[in-house]
């Protein structure tokens, strides 16, 4: 329960610290430059969160530290002592579902003291009423805004009209929050990020984007995306996330020989929101990339962790007895989720 509430606001405060008052175009590839160059230090505007790599690297262990030190708070005294978002309100708007992301956001700007609005569907945003409508309209009467939408385009032209920080809460391109809180889960456990190999399952999706968004921000860092060929995750990314000279990205198609010597083995849904429909093929085309016990064991590590972003579907991309007897790591994958 105790990270559940923080890491979104600690995003928000941070861009409250930063505040910005100027317009801003987002470009996806800039950041990754601008980061591999370390210099998006030197842009007092830059204070959207819309891929990991908005954040230098200094600024994510900074983040990450942040988190692990009001956990440590929370444990001991059952709260936070400051109310960081004391009188600050987030709209938040869901153009697909959610639980986790919703809880954590909405409780964490309430026990900062601040409070979230969350606005559905009814916003029509792109469709009722235009993004960048939406976007002036928002940030005329809210501190910050989180929106979870599904063209990633929509979310940077959200972010171009806003003045005020507009945090991604998925898109069908990337999942920041969600990776940003497994890399703190898998700090917590392992103690470190440098020279761990994470071992991806499945689809080359928005999750495997966000990975590789923070492997470009660690150092020694492996991140091995295993899916079926014709499911590789977009190959601009990989070769800018290589080319930024931290961790190493690369593609596997044989789960068997991916899995050997991994820390971590993560998985996601066969077919994410929006992709119900061509279900059945999807199921056969995935069913050598299962998270089994056996693929576990392939590991050849006692220790590795079983992560999953959830919802999982049991039975399907990760055994059911496997979901079970790590119900741990799943338990913390969600605990610290977004
Ligand atoms: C692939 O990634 C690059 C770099 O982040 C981005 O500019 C491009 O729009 C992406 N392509 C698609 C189809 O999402």
């Amino acid at each position: 329960m105790a990270f559940v509430v923080k890491l979104p606001c600690l995003l928000l405060s941070s861009s409250f610290v930063h505040p910005c008052s100027k317009k801003k175009t987002t470009n996806v590839r800039k950041y990754i430059l601008s980061s591999c160059l370390d210099a998006s230090l030197e842009d007092p505007n830059k204070h959207h969160f819309l891929h990991v790599n908005d954040l230098t690297s200094a600024q994510l262990f900074h983040l990450l530290q942040t988190a692990l030190d009001m956990k440590q708070q929370w444990k001991q005294n059952g709260k936070y002592q400051e109310k960081w978002l004391d009188g600050k309100t987030l709209a938040m708007i869901f153009a697909k579902p959610s639980a986790r992301t919703r809880i954590s956001f909405e409780t964490g700007m309430y026990l900062l003291g601040g409070h979230a609005l969350c606005l559905g569907e009814e916003v029509g945003i792109g469709k009722r009423e235009a993004v960048k409508d939406v976007a002036r309209v928002v940030a005329s009467m809210n501190d910050a805004m989180m929106a979870r939408l599904y063209a990633h385009s929509d979310l940077l032209e959200l972010a171009r009209f806003s003045k005020v920080p507009v945090i991604n809460g998925l898109t069908d391109y990337n999942h920041p929050c969600q990776i940003v809180a497994d890399a703190l889960t898998i700090l917590e456990e392992k103690k470190r990020l440098h020279g761990i190999k994470v071992v991806y399952m499945g689809d080359g999706n928005n999750i495997v984007h966000s990975w590789l968004e923070l492997t470009s921000l660690v150092q020694d860092l492996e991140f091995v995306c295993c899916c079926p060929p014709g499911y590789e995750p977009n190959k601009t990314l990989l070769d800018l996330t290589n080319r930024c000279g931290r961790g190493k990205a690369s593609i596997q198609h044989d789960p068997w020989k991916a899995v050997v010597n991994a820390d971590v083995i993560y998985t996601d849904v066969w077919a994410s929101m929006g992709q119900k429909s061509s279900l059945e093929q999807r199921l056969e085309i995935f069913a050598p990339y299962r998270v089994t016990l056996d693929v576990m064991k392939a590991t050849g590590n006692p220790s590795v962790l079983f992560m999953h972003c959830l919802p999982a579907e049991r039975g399907r991309e990760c055994d059911d007895q496997n979901a079970r007897t790590k119900c741990h790591f799943i338990i913390l994958s969600w605990t610290v989720a977004e």
